[in-house]
C-alpha cells in the first residue's frame, strides 16, 4: 500500500509557502505538505499578501520533478482542478469555475488562490516545486478590486469543512492530477480545465490593460487574447478581469 503524503500542521507560521522553501534547503523526505491554522505573512501572487483568519485552508505541497520550472508551472491547473474535486461535494456543480492562471471561483468570486513557486534542487536534475493553496472555508477576506466568498456561505454540509479535514483528500486529488500529467502530459488537464473555465469566450481585461476576447488556453497554459483590433495575442503572466467579478470601490 503506498503511504499518504506526509503533513506537518503548525497552529501559527509565516507563511506555508516560506516554510516549504525552508524545508527544500533541508534534507527532508519529499513529497509533504505544510499546513498551518493561521499565517502571519500569507503571501499571494505578484507580491500581495494573502490575509485571513483561522478556519480558512492554508496549506502548502512540497515536490521534486526531474521537469524544469516552466513545465512545472502546468501543475497550478492541476491544483486548482484538484481544488474543484475536492470542494464539488459540498456546492452545487454550476457554482464552481476556473479563472486563469488558477483561481477557483464560486458564482464569479474568489473562494481559493494558488501561488507556485519553483527552483533547481540541491540534487542533480530534479527541481523544486511548492504548490501553496488558500481556501476561504469560514472567511472571505477582503481582496482589492475583487470579489471574494467563503464555503461556509454555500456549503451543503451541516458541520463546518475544516481545513485538517480536507486536505489529506485535496492532496490525494492533486497527486491523481499531477500522475496523470506525468503519464499523458499537459494535454488533458488543459481539457479538464477548459471545462471548467470561467470566461471563455468572453470579453476580458488583462492586468496589463490589454482587452480582448478571452478565446483559448494554450498548450503551454498560456491564454489567448483576441484584441479588438483582431490580432491574437498570448498572456503568460499576470491576471485577467472579467466584467462583474470586480468589487466596486
Ligand atoms: C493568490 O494571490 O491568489 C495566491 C494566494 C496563495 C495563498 C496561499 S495560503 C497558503 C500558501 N502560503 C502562502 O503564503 N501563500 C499560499
Amino acid at each position: 500500500m503506498v503511504e499518504p503524503t506526509a503533513i506537518r500542521h503548525f497552529s501559527e507560521i509565516d507563511s506555508t509557502n516560506s516554510e516549504c522553501l525552508r524545508l527544500a534547503g533541508s534534507d527532508c523526505e519529499l513529497p509533504l505538505w505544510v499546513l498551518a491554522d493561521y499565517q502571519t505573512n500569507g503571501r499571494g501572487r505578484l507580491s500581495r499578501s494573502w490575509l485571513g483568519q483561522k478556519g480558512n485552508l492554508y496549506a502548502s505541497g512540497l515536490y521534486s520533478f526531474t521537469a524544469p520550472p516552466a513545465k512545472l508551472a502546468e501543475l497550478g491547473f492541476a491544483a486548482a482542478l484538484a481544488v474543484i474535486d475536492t470542494i464539488a461535494p459540498f456546492v452545487a456543480n454550476e457554482q464552481l469555475s476556473l479563472k486563469w492562471p488558477n483561481d477557483v471561483l464560486i458564482n464569479g468570486a474568489k473562494l481559493c488562490g494558488i501561488l507556485l513557486e519553483s527552483h533547481a534542487s540541491k540534487q542533480q536534475g530534479q527541481n523544486i516545486l511548492v504548490i501553496g493553496i488558500g481556501i476561504n472555508l469560514s472567511h472571505a477576506p477582503k481582496i482589492q478590486d475583487r470579489k471574494t466568498v467563503c464555503l461556509a456561505d454555500f456549503s451543503k454540509a451541516e458541520q463546518p469543512v475544516k481545513p485538517q479535514d480536507l486536505l489529506p483528500g485535496l492532496i490525494e486529488n492533486f497527486e491523481k492530477r499531477v500522475k496523470l500529467w506525468q503519464e499523458q502530459g499537459f494535454a488533458p488537464l488543459r481539457q479538464a480545465w477548459l471545462a471548467n473555465c470561467h470566461g471563455l469566450g468572453e470579453t476580458i481585461r488583462t492586468s496589463q490593460g490589454q482587452i480582448g476576447i478571452f478565446e483559448d488556453m494554450l498548450q503551454n497554459g498560456a491564454l489567448l487574447l483576441r484584441k479588438t483590433d483582431g490580432k491574437a495575442i498570448e498572456i503568460s503572466a499576470g491576471e485577467i478581469f472579467l466584467s462583474g467579478q470586480e468589487e466596486q470601490s
